[in-house]
């Protein structure tokens, strides 16, 4: 196991926070979430650090999307953190959680006017305007001019799986700068009423390696925002949207925040003189990077089944209701079994999900030590986009997140039991459904 946040083997047992694994597991029961704060608050401070020394003028946004719950803004909030939210119920939960309205960045191509009136009534600072009604909509809505920036697709390959990759020529997020449409819609909306119209944003992709791309991403927006400030249109704001990536196999070799921010901000500084634009304010929005490492899940191993020949199945207590990353995107992880993190890998096992579909299968042929029904396999770097795109596909109860901190452990979010999941359920058109 290389170093996947600031996970450590002790006595042969892996340990989170301070806290052993299966002792966790014992605590808590499986399938869980762990979620190490600490480590969050690190990357977090990490990237408010470089940015502080090597740019000044910026805002971290924390990607809500990748995990949303009061709890974790209430751990970002004070570090000066603010949030891109995407809908109303996120950014509920970042007001819930302590985020300043000020600091929320809403996002988003499909706003509702409800959305929008909500948003404007909390005080969001700017929302990032992604359809031409939405400014209509904003326009009608505000009381007094609303900071506005436009989401633009710059265009910029970047090396990740299709499904997470956002500019390419027919994304559906953002105006396209190569066909005019980005400045053309600026143009129409800089002077309507109560529409402040503040800068740009785009996001080029997830789970990017290459600092190149953000380079090239810096280039496309720089040059675009020369071209708008040669129209007379004042550019305050640059939001270069999240993307950084991080380990989830030994293979990967992300670079750090600081090294991500570090030539960004340079690169950033450099185009804008050569160009001779104002230097914007810049919006960063990680999210994965804060929370991907932060967290494990951990499991039970039940059924293992061998098909001769062919395979072994090692069946955990999860599966693709609180991990769909797998069967949506080809994900791949690393997985220990807690209390033999350090034993040999001497066994090849695909780790199979308990959702009723041959396409749950969590890790395709994995090396570890010989399992046995009972063991606790911790599955690494779990702390993005798992819990939030959790389900109750087959009616299994999304799983805890249990915080640990400094060999504390408490829930960050409780279990959901049986009777939450009939809560909501009626039974239509009878006596006592009203
Ligand atoms: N800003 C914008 C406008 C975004 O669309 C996203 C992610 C982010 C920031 C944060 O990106 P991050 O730093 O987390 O890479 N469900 C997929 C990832 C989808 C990302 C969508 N947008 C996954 O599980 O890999």
């Amino acid at each position: 196991m290389k170093n996947y946040g600031d996970l450590k083997i002790k006595d042969h047992c892996l340990t989170v926070g301070g806290c052993k694994a299966s002792a966790l597991a014992e605590k808590y029961g499986t399938p869980i979430y762990v979620f190490d704060v600490n480590r969050a608050v690190k990357t977090a401070k990490a990237y408010v650090d470089v940015l502080e020394k090597e740019y000044g003028n910026f805002t971290v946004c924390y990607a809500s999307k990748a995990f949303c719950c009061t709890g974790i803004y209430n751990v970002l909030a004070p570090l000066g953190l603010g949030a891109d939210v995407v809908s109303g119920g996120e950014l509920y939960t970042a007001l819930k959680g302590g985020i300043d309205p000020k600091r929320i960045y809403f996002h988003g191509n499909n706003k509702s006017e409800s959305e929008i009136k909500y948003a404007l009534t909390v005080g969001v600072g700017c929302f990032v305007v992604d359809s031409i009604d939405e400014a209509d909509i904003i326009s009608k809505h505000a009381r007094a001019p609303q900071r506005v920036i436009v989401r633009v697709n710059p265009g910029v390959e970047a090396h990740t799986h299709r499904f997470i990759q956002t500019t390419m020529p027919d994304s559906k997020f953002g105006f396209s700068v190569a066909d005019g449409t980005a400045k053309q819609f600026i143009l129409s909306i800089k002077d309507k009423p109560n529409i402040d119209f503040a800068g740009v944003a785009c996001h080029i992709g997830s789970q990017i390696f290459e600092k190149q791309s953000f380079e090239i991403a810096i280039d496309k927006m720089t040059d675009f925002i020369a071209e708008l400030e040669k129209l007379g249109v004042k550019v305050k704001i640059l939001d270069l949207g999240g993307g950084f990536g991080i380990r989830y196999i030994d293979e990967d070799n992300p670079l750090t925040p600081e090294q991500y921010m570090a030539n960004s901000a340079r690169y950033l500084k450099a185009a804008a003189e050569q160009k001779g634009i104002t230097l914007p304010h810049l919006v960063v929005e990680p999210g994965r990077s804060i929370v991907g490492e932060a967290g494990i899940t951990l499991y039970t191993v039940g059924s293992i089944k061998t098909i001769k020949d062919l395979k072994t199945y090692a069946a955990v207590d999860g599966g693709m209701f609180e991990n769909p990353r797998p069967s949506m995107y080809d994900a791949e992880y690393t997985a220990v079994v807690a209390d033999r993190a350090d034993a040999e890998n001497t066994n090849t096992y695909s780790i199979a999900g308990k959702c009723c579909e041959s396409g749950d299968v969590l890790i395709k042929d994995i090396k570890l030590p010989k399992l046995s029904r009972g063991d606790v396999l911790a599955v690494l770097s779990t702390g993005a986009y798992h819990y939030s795109m959790a389900s109750n596909y087959n009616r299994n109860a999304v799983p805890p997140v249990v915080a640990v901190k400094d060999g504390k452990s408490d829930y960050m979010i409780k279990p959901q039991t049986y009777e939450d999941l009939v809560r909501n359920d009626v039974i239509p058109f009878s006596e006592n459904n009203k």
